[in-house]
């Protein structure tokens, strides 16, 4: 018998209870479920909308539910729709008419959008204690390279030197926006719905800000109707999701693109890559190319969402019952790939030799070399005109421009001197960016500090 039986003169079809029901996927909210109930049932006791001893009651039963369902001891029916009614099936069946009354006051509408909130609610925090471990590693590689030279590239070709520990100071740049972003949608994910009902509240006196305070709600919806057919927080969460996804993909390319034999920047450990099934001599970077692929897992979540809710008149509507499995399985992704790909960058090689000596070619240091002209007077558009003809008499004799005698330099202007030897080498070129937010040595490290920094407030929060 359904718990909305009442109106119905036959059973639903079972190929109707199978593709209604949502137990399959819900059922991971069983404890969010219990938890907002109790707070529901203390509330109702508290306020004398049902006897104070029902209220302790359905109390104390859905705590052991909680128990037996941690221990495994509860199976879950597709004939009970969805996690909500099958909680109060069981409620019902082992305290009866007492069990009758939790859901005074109360609809599945804002009970579904109480529990996917305390749900995400507590993935982003569990999400967020990924990406600060994902932060610290980028510090800790950076500590240890703040003197490794590469060539840093647009377009993906040689432009200009920077150290490796800027390099992954930029990635940490892009996490730490992550997770401003996810506190800012914890905000807005932080607000309670119950009390809503269905869709026009209740006659009911119930105290929603008793509610709100039990579960750690900073505030209650205020309308109604938005509060049983808003969706934003989910979509915002999962927008959330997307941009982590596109960072660790972009940074996925980069470690795919260095651990090639052509780069050979960096070497996976062994415990983060695997082998081929017909070439022997292959290791290959599957970790980062899963990464990379999974990325589109999250995205599909994300375009979704968005177009399950595009034309959905208020309030709610059962197309919202499908929010959830992409809302899982992007959270379930993000959790499966930061910390893998946290080991992966912890454990994996770092050749500074390679790194260095691709940045002796590819004339990484012909910014510098023109702005050696500068400051000897010559204006930039000349000096870039000078220094052009230099790398293509370069590129013709197979030269670096640190490589040319001082006579060949003599041929290009009178003006340069021994000095430039100096002024162009890579370390010259990495030192003198020294501006906030270059790759100066000094800088970078304030820049770790800052990091370092935002850590500790995160972590104290
Ligand atoms: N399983 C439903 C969902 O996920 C719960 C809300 C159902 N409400 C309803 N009126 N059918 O959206």
């Amino acid at each position: 018998m359904k718990l909305w039986g009442g109106r119905f003169e036959k059973s639903t079809d079972k190929s109707v209870d199978d593709f209604n029901s949502s137990i399959r996927f819900d059922s991971r909210m069983y404890k969010q479920d219990i938890l907002g109930s109790i707070a529901h049932a203390k509330m109702l006791g508290k306020c004398k909308i049902i006897p104070q001893e029902d209220s302790e009651l359905i109390q104390a039963t859905l705590k052991e539910i909680l128990k037996d369902i941690e221990n495994g001891k509860i199976d879950f029916e597709i004939d009970a729709e969805d996690i909500h009614m099958n909680i109060e099936k069981i409620l019902i069946s082992r305290i009866g008419d007492v069990g009758k009354r939790l859901h005074t006051g109360r609809s599945r509408n804002d009970q579904v959008a109480l529990d996917i909130r305390m749900y995400l609610k507590d993935e982003i925090c569990e999400i967020k204690k990924m990406l600060i471990s994902l932060e610290n590693t980028l510090i800790d590689i950076s500590e240890k390279n703040l003197d490794t030279i590469l060539p840093g590239y647009t377009h993906l070709q040689r432009a200009q030197p920077i150290t490796f520990a800027h390099h992954m100071m930029a990635y940490f740049q892009m996490f730490k926006r992550d997770i401003s972003r996810l506190d800012d949608c914890y905000k807005r994910m932080n607000i309670m719905p119950l009390g809503s009902g269905a869709l026009a509240s209740t006659t009911y006196p119930l105290d929603r800000y008793m509610v709100a305070d039990e579960l750690g709600f900073d505030e209650i919806t205020e309308n109604s109707l938005d509060g049983v057919s808003d969706r934003d927080f989910i979509i915002e969460l999962v927008s959330c999701l997307s941009i982590i996804m596109m960072h660790l993909s972009r940074f996925s390319e980069e470690l795919i693109i260095w651990s090639s034999h052509e780069f050979g920047f960096v070497e996976m450990d062994d415990a983060y890559s695997t082998g081929s099934s017909i070439m022997p001599q292959k290791k290959n970077p599957d970790v980062a190319e899963l990464v990379r692929g999974k990325t589109g897992r999250v995205y599909g979540s994300l375009i979704s969402i968005l177009t399950v809710m595009k034309a959905l008149p208020l309030a709610y509507n059962k197309d919202m019952q499908e929010d959830k499995e992409s809302i899982f399985d992007a959270v379930d992704t993000v959790k499966l790939c930061l910390p893998v790909f946290t080991q992966m960058i912890a454990t994996m090689k770092i050749n500074k030799e390679n790194m260095y000596r691709a940045a002796q070619g590819g004339f990484t240091n012909a910014t510098d070399m023109a702005d050696y002209l500068v400051k000897k007077g010559i204006p930039f558009r000349d000096a870039h005109e000078i220094i052009g003809k230099m790398v293509l008499y370069c590129i013709g004799n197979n030269k670096a421009i640190d490589e040319l005698t001082m006579e060949e330099f003599k041929n290009f202007s009178p003006l340069i001197t021994e000095d430039v030897y100096k002024e162009i080498s890579l370390e010259t070129c990495v030192s003198g960016r020294n501006l906030p937010g270059g790759p100066a040595k000094e800088r970078v490290l304030e820049a770790i500090q800052k990091g370092k920094d935002f850590i500790k407030s995160q972590i104290n929060k």
